[in-house]
């Protein structure tokens, strides 16, 4: 069975591409989908979220530069239906070990055209900018989806990435669809409505109806790595997840029926949100509250990771600095103190020199 490929891009950062991919792919498999997420961002923030730890030896960067096959590399998650191509930290170096490959556009299509990934849908979640990853994932894919905000910048963001698609379109890939653009964190204030309609007025039905709004729910979510439609599925961001969902399967079966293919049904809401509780109580242990011990736990790892390696002399150098970053209002008492102190010096220097003239006899 070959997978309808999607991939969640947008040219800025911050937008919610990996909260719009986790939660698709879960809802996804909520109303009886399989599905396969690929993390094409070195955060690894959609690795995260479908709770897996991002040190995992191979990854995304292993299977671009052929050391591995996808069975090596694809791992399960807790959610029934869902798996993970994820993402290492050394994804990072991938845009130069790309640069030296040929036809590194097409990297991630000749490696999904010669496996079969055994899902209905492939979500592909991309980093902001346009590098050679999200290039690889628009060459890849059937259909894209813009996650915007309806806020000045974020229109900046759409007008910069509508342009982005059109180069893959008119070069790597002339079957690329744009399945929609979906509105995000968003907020319901007069100009953010404003930008809203102007964006629908302007795109029409290719802007989806649901609009996933600003939910609080969705940042303890991520910090409990879960998506929001598993942490709390019957909360505002959560529904707005499913609507979308649901929607985004309905174009696809249109966009399917044109094509003369069929696609199966999906299982009715009552029955998704029936599979959502269950993840959510299989996965009670994650949504433990942020405790003292964690957020220290959570320090002394950051601290390792700033310090660990270095030389002590090195170590108490960047703790100063560090302090001073985090203190500047010591840093100016500090440096006013020091003028203070450089002016004390050099006004006794200049009466040491006087008297010293003075015992001489030179004045
Ligand atoms: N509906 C929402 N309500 C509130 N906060 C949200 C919502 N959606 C996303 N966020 C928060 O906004 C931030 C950015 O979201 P996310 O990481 O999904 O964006 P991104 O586009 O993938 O970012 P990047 O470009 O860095 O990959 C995160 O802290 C996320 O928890
Ligand atoms: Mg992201």
């Amino acid at each position: 069975m070959k997978p309808y490929i999607v991939a969640i891009f947008n040219q800025k950062g911050g937008i919610s591409k990996t909260t719009t991919s986790t939660n698709l792919a879960v809802c996804l498999a909520a109303f009886g989908k399989s599905v396969v997420v690929i993390d094409l961002d070195s955060q690894g923030d959609s690795t995260k979220s479908l709770g897996i730890d991002p040190k995992i030896k191979q990854g995304i960067y292993d299977l671009f530069i052929g050391h591995v096959p996808v069975a090596d590399v694809i791992v399960p998650t807790g959610f029934e239906g869902v798996r993970v191509l994820p993402s290492t930290y050394s994804l990072a170096g991938i845009e130069l070990k790309l640069s030296e490959m040929q036809n590194s556009q097409r990297t991630l299509s000749t490696i999904l055209a010669h496996t079969d990934l055994e899902c209905d849908y492939v979500v592909v979640d991309c980093p902001p900018a346009l590098g050679i990853l999200p290039i690889n994932a628009l060459a890849s894919a059937h259909a894209v989806i813009i996650p915007v905000t309806a806020t000045p910048y974020a229109n900046d963001g759409l007008l910069r990435t509508l342009p982005s698609i059109k180069y893959v379109q008119e070069g790597l890939n002339k079957n690329l669809l744009l399945q929609g653009v979906l509105f995000t964190i968003h907020d319901k204030t007069k100009t953010t409505r404003k930008i809203n309609e102007l964006i629908r007025s302007r795109l029409g039905g290719t802007v989806y109806k649901a609009e996933i709004p600003r939910d609080n729910m969705v940042i303890e979510a991520a910090t409990s790595r879960l998506p929001v439609c598993v942490y709390a599925p019957k909360s505002a961001a959560a529904q707005a997840h499913l609507d979308f969902t649901e929607e985004f399967i309905d174009r696809h079966v249109a966009i399917a029926a044109k094509a003369g293919e069929t696609i199966g049904g999906r299982l009715p809401r009552d029955k998704a949100m029936a599979r959502l509780f269950a993840w959510q109580t299989s996965n009670a242990s994650s949504m433990a509250p942020v405790t003292d011990e964690r957020l220290r736990q959570k320090e002394s790892q950051l601290d390792r990771m700033l310090y660990g390696d270095r030389a002590w002399g090195e170590r108490w150098h960047l703790a100063v600095i560090h302090f001073f970053i985090d203190n500047r209002l010591s840093l100016a008492a500090f440096l006013l103190v020091m003028l203070i102190g450089l002016i004390a010096l050099v006004g006794a220097g200049f009466e040491g020199v006087r008297r010293l003239a003075g015992l001489v006899g030179l004045v």
